[in-house]
C-alpha cells in the first residue's frame, strides 16, 4: 500500500492549510489537520498552491520538435506551415516521430502537464504518425493521458483517400474524430465534411474535435454547422470547435446569434492563443487583427472554453516549452481577460475545463479522484499565471514524478534582502 500526505497546501478555490492524503493512487481524505498514517510519505507544501495537473486540449505531437526540418516557415503563415508539413511528411519515420513525441512528453511531465489531446495527421496512407503515437500513448500511460484525434490535415474530402485513412486510424484505436472544414475546396465541401464527420462520430460513439474556421475570413462559418450537427446528432458536450478565429472578424450581430447557438448545442471551444496571435492577421496591414476567438463572450455565454498550446517548435511555431501557464498568460492578455474572475477563468482554461472536454476520469482534488497534482510556487491561480510559477513537485497517482527548483534570485544590495522570489 503506497501513501502520500501533502501538508499545508493552498487550493485553487482559496482554502488554506489543507492536507491531502493519497492511498493507492487516489485521494482518500482532504481537509485540515490530517494525521500521517504509519509509513506514509510526506510532502510539505509550505502554503504554496496545489492544483490538479494541467491539461492541454489541443496539440500536435506528430509535428512537435521538428522546427527547421526541412526548412523554416518564411512567411509565418498557416498555409506555408501546412505546405512545409507536406514537404516534411515523406521524410518522417515512425521511430523519429515517437522519439520526438516522447521527448515532448518528458517536458510536459516536468511542467505538470499530465493530459494532452493531440491531433494526428491521417492523410499519409502509411499512417506512420498514427502508429507512432498509438505506441507513445501506450508507453506514457502510467504517467500521462494522451488522447488522439484523427486529423485529416489536407481535408477529408479534398485529399484523396483521406476518409478511408481516417476510418482506418479510428479502427486502430484513435480516440476522437477530427476535421478541417475551412481547408476543404469550397464552403459547401466544408459544411459537407462537418456533417459527414459528425455522423461518423455519432455512429461510433466518439467525440469530435475539429480545426474549425482557422482563418481571418469572417465568412468562414463552419462552426455554425458544427453546432447544428452537435445538436441534431445529440452530441451535447462531446463536440469541440478548435481555433474558431474567424469569429474574431465576424459582424457582432451574427456572432451574438452564433454564440447563443453554440451554448445551446453544448459545443466546447478551444482557443490557441500563442498560435492565433502569431498566425492570424498575416494578410492585414494596420490595424492588424489579433485573431483569437471571442473568449470573454463565449465564457460569459456559458460555453466551456479551454486554451491549447497547439504547437511547439514545428512548421507553425518555433517557440514554446509545454508550459500551459505561458499559454494561459497569453490567452489572458490577448483576450483582455483582466478582471479577477476572468483571470481566474484563464487558469481553469488550462486545468478543469479541458479535463471536462477530454472527458478525463477522476480528475480533481476531491476524495476519490486520482491523486494527481502539481505544487506551484505561487499563492493563487492568478499568481501562478503571472509568474509562470515553478512546478516544484509533480505527483501522479500518489507518486512524485518530477521536481523543479524554486525560482528565486540572490541580490547583493546594501540594506535590501538577500533573496527575492517574485511572489506576493
Ligand atoms: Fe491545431
Amino acid at each position: 500500500m503506497s501513501q502520500l500526505l501533502v501538508r499545508n497546501a493552498t487550493l485553487p478555490d482559496g482554502r488554506r492549510g489543507i492536507d491531502l492524503l493519497a492511498r493507492d493512487g487516489r485521494f482518500v481524505e482532504v481537509g485540515s489537520g490530517l494525521q500521517a498514517p504509519q509509513g506514509c510519505e510526506l510532502l510539505d507544501a509550505q502554503g504554496w498552491l496545489v492544483s490538479p495537473p494541467f491539461v492541454d486540449a489541443h496539440f500536435h505531437l506528430d509535428s512537435t520538435l521538428t522546427f527547421g526540418q526541412p526548412r523554416v516557415n518564411q512567411s509565418g503563415t498557416l498555409l506555408e506551415g501546412i505546405a512545409l508539413w507536406g514537404e516534411l511528411k515523406p521524410l518522417l519515420t515512425e521511430e523519429a516521430i515517437a522519439e520526438r513525441a516522447l521527448r515532448y512528453c518528458d517536458w510536459a511531465v516536468a511542467r505538470g502537464l499530465l493530459a494532452i489531446r493531440s491531433h494526428v495527421d491521417v492523410c499519409d496512407p502509411r499512417l506512420l504518425a498514427v502508429r507512432a503515437l498509438l505506441q507513445v500513448r501506450q508507453e506514457v500511460k502510467p504517467y500521462l493521458e494522451l488522447q488522439l484525434v484523427a486529423f485529416p490535415q489536407d481535408g477529408v474530402l479534398r485529399a484523396p483517400g483521406a476518409l478511408d485513412n481516417l476510418k482506418r486510424a479510428l479502427d486502430l484505436g484513435v480516440d476522437v474524430v477530427g476535421g478541417i472544414p475551412h481547408f476543404e475546396r469550397t464552403m459547401g465541401d466544408g459544411a459537407a465534411s462537418v456533417r459527414l464527420l459528425c455522423e461518423l462520430a455519432a455512429e461510433r460513439g466518439l467525440r469530435v474535435d475539429m480545426h474549425c474556421d482557422e482563418t481571418d475570413d469572417p465568412a468562414s462559418r463552419h462552426v455554425e454547422t458544427l453546432a447544428f450537427e452537435a445538436q441534431r446528432l445529440r452530441l451535447h458536450g462531446r463536440v469541440t470547435g478548435s481555433h474558431l478565429t474567424s469569429m474574431h472578424s465576424m459582424d457582432n450581430a451574427y456572432a451574438n446569434k452564433l454564440i447563443a447557438l453554440m451554448a445551446e448545442s453544448g459545443l466546447n471551444a478551444v482557443a490557441n492563443p500563442l498560435i492565433n496571435i502569431t498566425l492570424q492577421g498575416r494578410y492585414d496591414t494596420y490595424p492588424r487583427r489579433r485573431g483569437m476567438t471571442r473568449v470573454p463572450e463565449l465564457m460569459a455565454a456559458g460555453v466551456p472554453v479551454a486554451f491549447g498550446h497547439d504547437c511547439v517548435m514545428d512548421p507553425w511555431y518555433a517557440f514554446g516549452s509545454a508550459d500551459m501557464l505561458e499559454v494561459a498568460a497569453m490567452g489572458l492578455h490577448v483576450g483582455q481577460l483582466t478582471s479577477a474572475a476572468q483571470a481566474r477563468a484563464c487558469f481553469d482554461a488550462v486545468t478543469q475545463v479541458p479535463a471536462r472536454i477530454l472527458g478525463l476520469d477522476g480528475y480533481g482534488l476531491e476524495p476519490g479522484c486520482r491523486a494527481d497534482c502539481v505544487l506551484l510556487q505561487a499563492r493563487s491561480p492568478v499568481e501562478a499565471i503571472r509568474l509562470r510559477a515553478a512546478r516544484l513537485v509533480v505527483v501522479r497517482a500518489g507518486r512524485v514524478i518530477a521536481r523543479s527548483a524554486a525560482a528565486s534570485a540572490t541580490l547583493s544590495l546594501p540594506g535590501r534582502p538577500a533573496q527575492v522570489d517574485f511572489t506576493s
